[in-house]
């Protein structure tokens, strides 16, 4: 187990040698102050890119419904980055351009950055990527996101709990402690539907058997009969019995909207304070109209007009982030996060209501003015909208 300050000391190391490189290429000796500033932003922008251009070098199958991208950067040096966080992968499907954000599942520091993505069957944009062949290229954001395990403020056990690809960033972070000594007690409890589902069992096993700080548990939601490992949900009781010791533990969750809520409440039967809990939820939820905050009387499939400011008039669903109806009708809307917390989607309901997701990261003083972030609110009448 390593210390605190250990901890600290590692996670520079992750981004001492990119800076040393980039020190020696890119900053000699400046002569002018626009020739400093010049050299400055080239020196910012090499370490947080706002875009980057990937090759896919690897296209690797995980489970049945799994794989795994492998990118090369072809438009300079992979930036470094913080285990857990995410690029939004831009792409062009047809005549709608659209983007989508993917956590990073290798290690910082070996040279490429893997995209572990999971085919969904209805899915507009997955089963898409994961048919792709090793040549192809698309741009993408920098490393983005804080979804990230922070050495002086998770102190004590660390706890992550994640259900079918949310396990992703995990890998990532799990990597990075087997390579410089893990932060203190982990424990990796991970719900797959089915045991063809299980995303890097193999390698999860092996950590937990060469680490022994660390310990994986796999739950099946629908085994088989015969199945004798752990099965059912991330319930109260397994956490429990798992974990021992809560007090002081920082919790780490990560997967589709519905796993996320159901672990917070079982989190919550735990008393868990809400400030030890991260969450990172993937996609939008299956279905915002049976969420309690939901306005009474519309339902999913209702539609209604949105109109922009100075553009056209299109229809959206109800039951479907603004983002998507959007895109789906040609606008190029600027995206990173699509979980309402980087406002690139930022946008002013002119008039209209549109309801947002609960927790949805727009600031108190947007709200007042009627912003919203367009991939977590939902048109509940006739819009106008203002790109700004
Ligand atoms: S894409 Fe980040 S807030 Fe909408």
């Amino acid at each position: 187990m390593r210390s605190d300050w250990l901890c600290l000391l590692e996670d520079l190391a992750t981004y001492a040698e990119p800076l040393r490189r980039l020190g020696r290429r890119q900053l000699p000796a400046p002569e002018t102050h626009s020739e400093l500033l010049g050299k400055s932003r080239a020196l910012v922008n090499a370490l947080h890119p706002r875009s980057m251009r990937l090759r896919l070098a690897e296209n690797l199958e995980v489970t049945r419904s799994t794989r795994t991208l492998r990118f090369e950067r072809v438009d300079g040096e992979l930036p470094p980055f913080r285990p857990g966080q995410y690029v939004s992968l831009s792409v062009s499907i047809g005549e709608v351009s659209t983007s989508r954000p993917y956590s990073i599942s290798s290690p910082p520091g070996i040279g490429t950055l893997d995209l572990t993505v999971k085919r969904e069957p209805q899915g507009f944009v997955s089963p898409w990527l994961c048919d792709r062949e090793p040549g192809w290229e698309a741009s993408s954001s920098g490393p983005a996101g804080s979804f990230v395990h922070e050495p002086l403020r998770d102190r004590g056990p660390l706890v992550l709990l994640s259900g079918g690809s949310g396990i992703t960033p995990f890998m990532s972070m799990l990597q990075h402690f087997a390579a410089v000594g893990f932060p203190g007690k982990t424990t990796l409890l991970h719900n797959s539907r089915s045991t063809d589902d299980v995303i890097f069992g193999d390698a999860v096993a092996s950590l937990a058997r060469d680490h022994e700080d660390f310990d994986a548990v796999s739950v099946i939601s629908r085994p088989p009969a015969d199945y004798t490992g752990v099965s059912g949900h991330l319930d109260a009781q397994l956490i429990r019995e798992r974990v021992g010791e809560l007090d002081g533990a920082s919790f780490f969750v990560c997967g589709p909207d519905g796993l996320i809520r159901h672990v917070e409440e079982q989190l919550a039967l735990l008393d868990v304070p809400a400030h030890a809990i991260r969450r990172e939820a993937f996609g939008p939820p299956a279905d915002v109209t049976v969420m309690p905050e939901w306005p009474q009387g519309i339902g999913s499939d209702d539609t209604f007009s949105v109109s922009l400011v100075g553009g056209q008039t299109l229809y959206a669903r109800a039951g479907e982030p603004l983002l998507n109806s959007l895109e789906r009708a040609g606008e190029v809307i600027p995206a990173v996060c699509r979980t309402g917390e980087c406002a690139d989607c930022r946008m002013k309901v002119v008039s209209g209501d549109a309801w947002s997701l609960p927790g949805a990261g727009v600031r108190e003083a947007d709200r007042a003015q009627g912003f919203v972030h367009a991939c977590v609110a939902y048109p509940t009448s006739d819009l106008r909208l203002d790109r700004g």
